[in-house]
C-alpha cells in the first residue's frame, strides 16, 4: 500500500468531485455511465465492489443505469478514510469500507461485478491488483476497469503531453489543492500502460472476452472482462 498516495488523496478528497468534473468538462459522468453500460441486468443478490471507490461517483452510475437491483449489495473499498466519507451524502445505498486494494477483506469468489474507476493506474502493482480482482470474482463475473491509459495515438499523446502538464496542475492549484496531486495524475498517466497492454495483463491473469472501449479519442478507456464461468 502506497502511503504517499493515500495521503495525497486524503489531502485533495473536500475538492476531489469538483476538480474531477471541472478537468474533464463533465466528461467523467459521461464515462462511467458508458463504462457501467456494459454490465448485464444484476439480479437482485448480487455482489458488487467498487473497488478504490473513493467518493462513489462508480458505484452511483451503475445505481442510476438501473442495472443492479437497488438493494443489491454493493460494497465501495478505498484507502482513503476522507474520500470515502464524501460518498455518505449522495445517498448511494453502499457499505464504505477502509481497504488496501491489493490486501482487500472479501471472500475469494464471492462477487459478480468489481468496477475500477481510476484506480488500478495507482496501487503499486497492477498485475497483483487483476490478480487479487480475478480471484474476488465468481466464474462468470465481471471486471470494468475505467482509466487513463498511457497515450497511445496523436491526440491523447499531445493532449497528456503538451495540454494536461499545462492547465491540470495550474487548475487544481487555482482551487486551492496542492500543485504535486495533479502533477502526479498526470505523470502517473504516461507512466501507466496502454490500454492495449493492460488489456494483455488481463488475459494473461486469466480473463476471458476482454474488450477495450475508447472515449474522446483515447483519452479514456474502458475494459470489460469477465471471468471464466
Ligand atoms: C482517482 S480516485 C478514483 C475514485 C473513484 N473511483 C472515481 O471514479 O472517481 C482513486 C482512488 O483510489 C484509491 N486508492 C489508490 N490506491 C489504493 C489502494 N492501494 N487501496 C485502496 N484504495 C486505493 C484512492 O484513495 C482514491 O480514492
Amino acid at each position: 500500500m502506497s502511503v504517499p498516495v493515500r495521503s495525497m488523496f486524503d489531502t485533495i478528497a473536500k475538492r476531489y468531485d469538483t476538480l474531477n468534473h471541472l478537468l474533464s468538462g463533465g466528461r467523467d459522468l459521461v464515462w462511467r455511465r458508458k463504462a457501467v453500460g456494459y454490465l448485464p441486468r444484476l439480479g437482485p443478490n448480487a455482489r458488487v465492489l467498487d473497488l478504490c471507490g473513493g467518493t462513489g461517483d462508480f458505484a452511483a452510475a451503475l445505481r442510476k443505469s438501473g442495472r443492479a437491483d437497488s438493494n443489491a449489495p454493493c460494497l465501495l473499498g478505498d484507502f482513503s478514510r476522507p474520500m470515502l466519507a464524501l460518498a455518505a451524502p449522495k445517498n448511494i445505498a453502499v457499505t464504505a469500507v477502509v481497504l488496501d486494494a491489493l490486501n482487500p477483506p472479501v471472500k475469494a469468489a464471492s462477487l459478480d461485478v468489481v468496477l475500477c474507476g481510476f484506480g488500478m493506474r495507482n496501487l503499486d502493482d497492477t498485475t497483483a491488483g487483476v490478480r487479487v480482482i480475478h480471484a474476488l470474482l465468481k466464474p462468470g463475473g465481471t471486471f470494468v476497469t475505467l482509466e487513463f491509459f498511457r497515450p497511445a495515438n496523436v491526440f491523447s499523446r499531445f493532449f497528456y503531453g503538451v495540454l494536461a502538464p499545462l492547465f491540470i496542475p495550474f487548475t487544481g492549484r487555482a482551487l486551492g489543492s496542492r500543485r504535486t496531486a495533479y502533477v502526479y495524475l498526470v505523470e502517473s498517466v504516461r507512466r501507466f500502460k496502454s490500454a492495449e497492454e493492460y488489456a494483455a495483463l488481463c488475459r494473461a491473469e486469466g480473463f476471458a472476452d476482454v474488450r477495450v472501449m475508447t472515449y474522446d479519442f483515447g483519452i479514456a478507456h474502458a475494459v470489460v472482462a469477465s471471468k471464466r464461468p
